[in-house]
Formats: structure tokens, C-alpha cells, sequence
């Protein structure tokens, strides 16, 4: 059905709102480079993981659902079956460490992505949703033992794109409606 010249009077005026949001209000920044080479060292993760009960949870929720298609290191898929996504032409499952880019996407994004997975035909192993089986703070112990392969430039990033995903929720309530009220990044 055509829009109503309201309607498209209304859209025209959000996205006018939307851009000269961005331009007036994001703060002048650079995205960092994806690294190639997971940053952080092994006896300091251990140490941090070692320290935090959440962050272990975190690692043994990772091994148990994730590692399998995203690598035990967040590397991506196994080196192994990449041949044969390639070969019948689909995509191959991401890397979660520095090289990827979760680290690009805020928190909120990320959260929803874990409970209600991609459907993507485009993908041999598609993402599957996990809301039935994690709650929503295990959701955020992986995503936290997952910002540990990220760079501290990366981590700092993700928190900044986090905030201004907050302040932008705030100002358009309908930008995730799958959110349930309250929930804090
Ligand atoms: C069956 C394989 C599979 C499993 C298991 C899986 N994923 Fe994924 N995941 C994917 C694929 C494929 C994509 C890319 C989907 C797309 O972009 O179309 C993806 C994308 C993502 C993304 C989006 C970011 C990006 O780099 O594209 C996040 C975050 C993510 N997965 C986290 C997880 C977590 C956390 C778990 C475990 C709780 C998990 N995944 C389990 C296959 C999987």
C-alpha cells in the first residue's frame, strides 16, 4: 500500500532527525583496526578469568554452545570444514576475537543476537537462538568472556557505541522492541 504524504512527511523528518543526530551529537572518534592476532596473553587471561566467577561461567558457556562453530578461541569456524562451505557457496561462521566484529556492535545488539539467533540462508551452520536455553545474564557473562579476545581500543569502542546505543533507545523507545523494559546494557 502507498504511504500516506504524512507518513512519508513524518519518515522524511525522522531520518532528518536521525542524521543531524549523529552529526551533532557522536563525539569525533575512529573505529580501531580488526587485529589478526588474539591480544590478549595467555597467563593475564587466565588470571582474569581465574578471578571472576562470572567470567568463568562465561568460558564454560562459550566451550559448551559457541565453540564449536566460532572457534575454541573465538577464531571462527574450523579451519577444516571451511572448504566445504565454500564449496557449496555459502558463508562461513565468524570469528569472535579481534579479527571479527562483534566488537563493533553494541551491547544491545549482541544480546538479542544470542537469544534470537540469524536466520540467514546465505549461511551453512546459521546462528541458532539460545533464549530458551541461557538466561539473560548468562547471555552477558559470554558476551563479557567473549570482550576478552577484543583489544583494548576494540573494548573501549564497543562501550562507546553501547552508550550511544542507550542514548538512542532513550530518545526512540521503538529502536529495539524486543528489549524488555528496564534492561540496562
Ligand atoms: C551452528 C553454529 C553457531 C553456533 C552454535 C553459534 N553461532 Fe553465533 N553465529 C553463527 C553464524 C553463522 C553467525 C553469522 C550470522 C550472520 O551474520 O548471518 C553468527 C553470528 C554471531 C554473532 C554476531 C556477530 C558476528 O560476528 O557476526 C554473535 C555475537 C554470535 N554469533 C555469538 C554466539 C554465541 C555467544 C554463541 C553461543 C551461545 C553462538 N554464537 C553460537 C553461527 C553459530
Amino acid at each position: 500500500m502507498p504511504l500516506a504524504p504524512r507518513s512519508i512527511l513524518v519518515l522524511s523528518l525522522m531520518t532528518l532527525a536521525s542524521v543531524l543526530l549523529v552529526a551533532g551529537c557522536q563525539p569525533d572518534r575512529t573505529m580501531p583496526d580488526g587485529v589478526v592476532v588474539a591480544p590478549t596473553e595467555a597467563p593475564l587471561r587466565d588470571m582474569i578469568i581465574a578471578s571472576s566467577p562470572e567470567l568463568q561461567e562465561g568460558q564454560r558457556i562459550y566451550d559448551l554452545r559457541c565453540a564449536h562453530c566460532h572457534g575454541n578461541s573465538g577464531d571462527g569456524q574450523l579451519p577444516v570444514t571451511i572448504p566445504t562451505a565454500e564449496a557449496v557457496g555459502l558463508h562461513i561462521v565468524p570469528p569472535q576475537d579481534a579479527s571479527g566484529h562483534t566488537w563493533m556492535h553494541p551491547t544491545q545488539r549482541l544480546r538479542q543476537v544470542i537469544r534470537d539467533g540469524i536466520v540467514n540462508p546465505l549461511q551453512q551452520f546459521p546462528m541458532p537462538p539460545f533464549a530458551d536455553v541461557m538466561t539473560d545474564e548468562e547471555i552477558d557473562w559470554v558476551i563479557a568472556y567473549m570482550a576478552l579476545w577484543w583489544t583494548e581500543e576494540q573494548r573501549i569502542w564497543q562501550r562507546q557505541v553501547t552508550d550511544y546505543h542507550t542514548q538512542l533507545e532513550a530518545q526512540y523507545p521503538t529502536l529495539i522492541p524486543d528489549e524488555p523494559a528496564g534492561t540496562q546494557p
